[in-house]
């Protein structure tokens, strides 16, 4: 195995405690000249497998080259984070492959053939007066307080309404389901106080009210995606088991990624405030797609050799572990113009910020997009004259989510 001579001595790609301070691009620019497909061994005691290391690949083009081959790169051991903690453990694997981020083809296929109902453009459309009025009274909302957090006060929320409005869950039940969605999510960081047990029963109350909801849907359909998921029995529909599972990954997948492109694309407008007056002005249509490049909400996601076969001239084992970073793809100068450069105006914008283009290319793409354009709208018309207050953001200590926990700001 190689090592990269230029790197701190033991740096490990899946530290928080990196993660905590800053994304490494540096790193990141240093492997794609050396080392764009590198072997980071684990450090000691941060596994829950047995695993000696995983590669780290870095370059935009085999960050593409993994996410489009499910045959050689597999999901199914497990594709979210690569720093194995206890709360990932080997017997929580069978549990994981029931959601169809850790399928493969063709069960993953069937799944997904299925749920994309759900979110073509024309679904989307309906959701989006709805969740129009939801980010103008957010924002109205943030504006009485004067000042405050923006991440509490705005990029929290309009997530969680959409996810909560594409499945149709009544208000009365919505504070409930944003509190279990919370739970789950916050376990890389200890401030937030969430022990695995508390994840863990988050996730099964879920569960259970999704079912509960797939069940109900069955006896009696309505005009919403449930029923469009659940309702006939058969070979195109899901269980309701099925369907638990397809509520967790959204409130995973779909909340976590939105709330910190919201947060990372206010702070990039506070601190280049040319593009905030070029948005305010001109609202380019590019505008979303370059917050999440800039933002890279998810830094990796990963998979596992099916067999021995070759990544950017290095040789690969079947079983080993390849971490594709869109943190380091997205800033990928082969691909990008000066990426170090917030522009909303880019176009193209070939970014990975929602996958690599393979079978698990976000599906909610289209959703996040419209929340990011629906808020920065609304923040722009009530909120044009915001402003940093304070020190900078705090940021959450994770190496799988870029996330800020803190930003506090002055609403003007
Ligand atoms: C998958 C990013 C918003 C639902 C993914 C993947 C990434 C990603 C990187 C994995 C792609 C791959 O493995 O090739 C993001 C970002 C978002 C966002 C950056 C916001 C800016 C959403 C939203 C939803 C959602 C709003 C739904 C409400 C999903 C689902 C998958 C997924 C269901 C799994 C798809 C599959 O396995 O076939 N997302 N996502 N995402 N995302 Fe998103």
């Amino acid at each position: 195995m190689s090592s990269c001579p230029a790197l701190p001595d033991g740096f490990d790609f899946t530290d928080p405690d990196v993660y905590e301070q800053r994304v490494p691009l540096p790193e990141f620019a240093l492997l794609r000249e050396t080392a764009p497909v590198w072997w980071n061994p684990q450090p000691p005691g941060t596994g829950g497998f047995e695993d000696d290391g995983y590669w780290v690949v870095t370059r935009h083009a085999d960050v593409k080259e993994v996410s489009t081959h499910p045959e050689i790169y597999s999901s199914n051991l497990n594709t979210a984070v690569i720093r194995f903690a206890d709360y990932m453990k080997r017997e929580q694997i069978e549990v994981q492959r029931l959601i169809m981020l850790n399928m493969d083809p063709p069960e993953h296929t069937r799944v997904r053939g299925i749920v994309q109902r759900g979110f073509t453009p024309r679904a989307i459309r309906a959701l989006e007066e709805a969740l129009r009025a939801r980010a103008t009274r957010i924002v109205e909302g943030a504006k009485e307080r004067g000042t405050g957090d923006f991440v509490t006060d705005i990029a929290v929320e309009l997530p969680l309404q959409a996810i909560a409005e594409l499945i149709g869950v009544p208000q009365e039940d919505r504070a409930r389901i944003f509190d279990w969605s919370n739970k789950m999510v916050a376990y890389d960081d200890p401030e937030y106080a969430i022990t695995e047990k508390v994840g863990t029963d988050s996730a099964a109350e879920l569960i259970g009210y999704a079912m509960t909801m797939a069940e109900a849907r069955k006896e009696c359909p309505a005009k919403d995606i449930v029923s469009r998921l659940v309702a006939a029995e058969g070979e195109g529909n899901l269980s309701s088991d099925e369907f638990g599972f397809f509520v967790i990954l959204l409130a995973v997948a779909g909340n976590e990624t939105t709330r910190n492109a919201i947060s990372h694309g206010m702070h990039a407008f506070l601190t280049h405030p040319e593009q905030w007056e070029l948005f305010k002005r001109e609202r380019p249509e590019t505008t979303a797609e370059e917050i999440v490049r800039w933002a890279t909400p998810v830094v990796s996601f990963q998979r596992t050799a099916t067999q021995d076969t070759e990544l950017g001239g290095r040789k690969i084992k079947a079983g080993q572990r390849v971490g594709l970073f869109y943190s380091s793809a997205n800033n990928d100068p082969e691909i990008f113009d000066s990426p170090e450069v917030f522009d909303i105006t880019r176009d193209p914008n070939p970014h990975l910020g929602f996958g690599g283009g393979g079978p698990h290319f976000c599906l909610g793409k289209n959703l996040a997009v419209v929340e990011i354009n629906l808020i920065f709208n609304a923040i722009a018309d009530a909120l044009p004259d915001i402003s940093l207050e304070g020190p900078d953001p705090r940021r959450l200590r994770s190496a799988w989510i870029n996330g800020i926990k803190e930003l506090r700001v002055n609403y003007g």
